[in-house]
């Protein structure tokens, strides 16, 4: 039996960097937490191929929190793929997350997978939603490069995940998504962030993936807003040339003083 190498992808989400890497997001120092997630994926026994960074990568969307994550990946020299989630700035994205180890683009291959990344940002909203643009060029980058199995990325998740207060500010057109997907049967796996905790679901042959922010953490199943005490963590992904593929959320020993009495973000 051949056993082919794996291509490896690291998923790192909602690292909410600040111009500022000293302030902190309800009790959490961003750049401090973020750290200490890239020192545990530097510490990798076999290091990723790529990173994918799936929304809120800033909290105040300046250009200098986005120079900021450029400095703190540039040490791994590993391509790093993005799109935005809601607490981010596009403008400031393409003007600072360009060069050196970023990557802008939007669809590439790897190991023999496709990967798509999408922007479900509206501005202006909490909540996710795709325009008809975004999800024509979806079904026209599923139709042109065919068969190879595919990833898609967006920010926010196609599905309810149980807690009301984030069940408001979920991606609001899914049925839409959904029907692209059903004309493309190579799409195996969608990526999210926004969800600030780990989710899975399967649906008629996609997984759907949520996973921890690299700062802090929400409450599953919790009707109002909560913070959960859970460790900062990441992704991986191992995606084999003949389309099978496996997963595990990695979380870092890290504690600070959470602000538990906040009542949003
Ligand atoms: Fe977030």
């Amino acid at each position: 039996m051949t056993s082919l190498s794996p291509l490896r992808i690291v998923q790192l989400t909602d690292m909410h960097l600040f111009a500022d890497e000293r302030q902190q997001l309800l009790g959490v120092p961003t750049t401090e937490s973020f750290q200490t997630v890239l020192d545990q994926v530097m510490r990798l026994q076999i290091p990723p191929d790529l990173l994918l960074l799936t929304g809120d990568l800033s909290q105040d969307g300046k250009a200098e929190s986005y120079k900021l994550l450029q400095r703190m990946l540039a040490p791994l020299n590993i391509s790093a793929y993005w799109l935005p989630g809601n607490h981010d700035r596009l403008p400031a994205m393409e003007q600072n997350l360009t060069s050196g180890v970023m990557s802008a683009q939007k669809s590439f291959q790897a190991g023999g997978w496709h990967f798509l990344l999408l922007n479900s940002q509206l501005e202006g909203c909490v909540h996710g939603y795709l325009s008809s643009d975004t999800l024509d060029w979806l079904d026209h980058q599923l139709q042109t490069v065919g068969p190879m199995p595919t990833v898609i990325g967006l920010h926010h998740p196609p599905f309810l995940v149980g807690s009301d207060w984030l069940d408001s500010s979920t991606l609001q057109n899914p049925d839409d998504l959904f029907s692209v997907l059903d004309r493309h049967p190579q799409v195996k796996l969608v990526l999210f962030g926004h969800v600030h905790q780990e989710f899975s679901l399967s649906r008629r042959g996609v997984q759907f993936l949520g996973s921890p922010s690299t700062c802090i953490q929400f409450e599953p199943q919790s009707s109002d807003f909560s913070l959960d005490r859970a460790s900062p963590g990441f992704r991986i992904l191992h995606l084999y040339p003949d389309e099978s593929w496996w997963t595990t959320v990695e979380r870092v020993s890290y504690r600070s003083t959470l602000d538990l009495a906040a009542t949003g973000y």
